[in-house]
């Protein structure tokens, strides 16, 4: 079997993100054969439509799309933004897309991390962000899911994951993604 590569969207740009900490935890969970990196979405212009229509797309959404189109999977791991999905992640959504018919997204497996301060743990932006995967045609997995809620009591000074509990779910949800990835 090859290596499988996937791709981590991780919804802050913040440089101390609890979201990045717990997708650099995840990323350490993941078995032999399976490589998980973060892919940059913080440098991508704004999606204006006219860049695609005019054939002149920056150079960071081309970039951009060729990593995305060689990744076999993607993880999203993202805080809320007033109950929905930050701008940024959004917007790497929105350029992965187009042009029209030439989505990078299409037809590839995916999982929902959310994660929050807060007790709620993002669950306005897990399932506004499952709304858009479905419209993307991204197969994602629907059980188990994964809410990290009160995270700055799971992790540790060093960002690492400090709870047994959170780390034996994790683990858990990596290993049922990893049979998710193999089903495709
Ligand atoms: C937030 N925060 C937040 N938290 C939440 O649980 N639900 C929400 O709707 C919001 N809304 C929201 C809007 C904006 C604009 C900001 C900046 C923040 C708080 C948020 O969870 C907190 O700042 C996290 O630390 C952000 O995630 P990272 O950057 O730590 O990954």
């Amino acid at each position: 079997m090859s290596e499988k590569t996937i791709g981590v969207f991780v919804g802050s740009l913040r440089k101390d993100s609890f979201s990045k900490k717990i997708a650099q935890n995840v990323i350490d969970l993941f078995p032999e054969g399976f490589t998980a990196q973060i892919i940059d979405i913080g440098n991508l212009e704004l999606y204006n439509q006219d860049f695609d229509d005019n054939s002149t797309p920056p150079a960071s959404w081309e970039k951009f799309r060729h990593e995305v189109g060689k990744l076999d999977a993607f993880l999203f791991v993202t805080p809320e933004y007033n109950r929905s999905v930050p701008a940024a992640l959004k917007n790497a959504l929105d350029v992965g897309s187009r042009p029209y018919g030439k989505s990078v997204w299409d037809a590839k497996p995916g999982a929902v991390i959310s994660v929050s301060p807060g007790n709620i743990s993002a669950f306005g932006a897990n399932h506004h962000l499952r709304q858009s995967l479905v419209f993307l045609n991204i197969y994602t997995m629907q059980q188990p899911e994964a809410y990290i809620g009160n995270v700055t009591n799971v992790l540790g000074a060093d960002g690492k994951i400090t709870s047994e509990n959170t780390k034996s779910f994790l683990k858990s949800y990596v290993d049922a993604f990893v049979t998710w990835i193999n089903h495709f």
